[in-house]
């Protein structure tokens, strides 16, 4: 119906280059961060090609393997043993003060991700106490990207990794939005008090970390810490984001089998707004809230579900054709 009134020009829909919005995920295993850089991407490997409504985007993305948060917070109990390795004890800067679980060395060293030592015995059981030092933390978090593999690239993010100065407004999914979501810090709040935030929280013992709102989650709360300290190390060491940029990043529940829904919804929302006698309004009513839609939905479904772009061109019309 829809293809009968328009011609498929790409006239009416067109979004603005600055209006192209990024995509932060951050899964179990990897972290994927995917923008539009408005510049040309120098190196090869970490661009995409899309064509989209007869525009052309030319996208940046980079999945880093292994900086998930369940590998990272592995690797950072990997990395804190290091300090002594005959010992079965090991002291967690990020775990709240009077708590303590044990681990097999079997479960600690169960992935590519974290390399076990040469000689170990995986029956062997390690305590992990909590600290609660924020400062601690951080530096411990630290060690798990390497900053210096850059230099002074500044198109560069960590462990070497090519990536264009930042642009324009990212949606950061999953993990990110899990954890701050944990922490009440989804609506936007400057880049101080996200820190203060975590710092209080991380600087809390076990018993009131388990007095947190009975509503929530409970399943690994003594992960929030570590979990939150990486995501924000991540940001702003890793993707460089800074005080300038932070309020570019937007907190957005996530994108799987439910996070489809949310981009669903959020499509259909804004479908349904489009007036189909004035497709030129369209474009300059809410170019910015169109083109999220349509990039981030495609970006959802080809780079997260890996279902291709084929279905980026069927998404968006199957959605009109439901409404009409
Ligand atoms: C990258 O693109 C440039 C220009 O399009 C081309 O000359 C070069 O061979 C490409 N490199 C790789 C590794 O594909
Ligand atoms: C988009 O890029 C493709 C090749 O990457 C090219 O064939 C096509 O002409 C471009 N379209 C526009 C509108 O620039
Ligand atoms: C490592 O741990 C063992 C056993 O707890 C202890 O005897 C040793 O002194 C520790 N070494 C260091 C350098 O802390
Ligand atoms: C961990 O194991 C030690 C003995 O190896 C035991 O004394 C301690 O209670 C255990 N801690 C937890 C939290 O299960
Ligand atoms: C960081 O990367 C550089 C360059 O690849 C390497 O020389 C250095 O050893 C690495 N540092 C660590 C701590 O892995
Ligand atoms: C910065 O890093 C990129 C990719 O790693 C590389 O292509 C470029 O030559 C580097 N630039 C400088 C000035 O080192
Ligand atoms: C988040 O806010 C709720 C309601 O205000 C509160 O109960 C909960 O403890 C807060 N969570 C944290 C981690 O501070
Ligand atoms: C809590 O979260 C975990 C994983 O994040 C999930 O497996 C579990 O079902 C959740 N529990 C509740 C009560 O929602
Ligand atoms: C952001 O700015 C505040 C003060 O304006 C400063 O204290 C803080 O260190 C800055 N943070 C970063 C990450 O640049
Ligand atoms: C739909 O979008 C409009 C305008 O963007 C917004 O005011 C409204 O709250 C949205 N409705 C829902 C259910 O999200």
């Amino acid at each position: 119906m829809w293809w009968g009134q328009f011609s498929f020009t790409g006239t009416w829909i067109h979004p603005e280059a600055a209006a192209v919005v990024g995509a932060l995920d951050l899964g179990g295993a990897s972290t994927q961060i995917t923008f539009h850089p408005g510049q040309t991407i120098e190196d090869n490997n970490t661009e995409v090609l899309f064509w989209l409504y007869g525009t052309n985007y030319s996208l940046y993305t980079h999945s880093y393997l292994c900086y998930g948060e369940n590998q990272a917070l592995k690797k950072l109990i990997a990395s804190l043993r290091e300090e002594n390795l005959t010992s079965q004890q090991i002291s967690h800067p990020c775990y709240p003060r009077g708590y303590e679980e044990n681990v097999t060395a079997a479960a600690l060293y169960d992935s590519p991700c974290v390399p076990a030592p040469a000689a170990h015995d995986p029956r062997q059981i390690l305590t992990v106490r909590g600290t609660g030092a924020p400062a601690e933390c951080r530096n411990a978090v630290q060690k798990l990207f390497n900053f210096t593999a850059c230099g002074a690239n500044r198109t560069c993010g960590f462990n070497g990794v090519y990536q264009p100065p930042e642009h324009g407004h990212f949606f950061a999914f999953s993990g990110f939005y899990s954890v701050f979501h944990f922490l009440n810090l989804t609506s936007e709040h400057p880049l101080s008090d996200v820190s203060a935030t975590i710092e209080h929280f991380c600087a809390k013992d076990w018993k009131e970390v388990q007095m947190v709102d009975p509503g929530v989650n409970k399943t690994r709360l003594q992960d929030y810490c570590a979990a939150s300290t990486y995501i924000l190390t991540l940001l702003l060491q890793g993707y460089k984001f800074d005080n300038q940029t932070w309020s570019n990043i937007h907190f957005h529940w996530q994108v799987a089998a439910v996070d489809v829904g949310w981009s669903l919804g959020y499509m259909l929302n804004l479908t349904n707004t489009i007036p189909l006698e004035a497709p030129n309004r369209v474009k300059g009513q809410r170019p910015d809230l169109w083109a999220a839609a349509v990039v981030t939905t495609c970006l959802m479904l080809a780079m997260i579900l890996w279902t291709g772009l084929a279905l980026c061109y069927k998404w968006p019309l199957a959605t009109y054709e439901t409404m009409l």
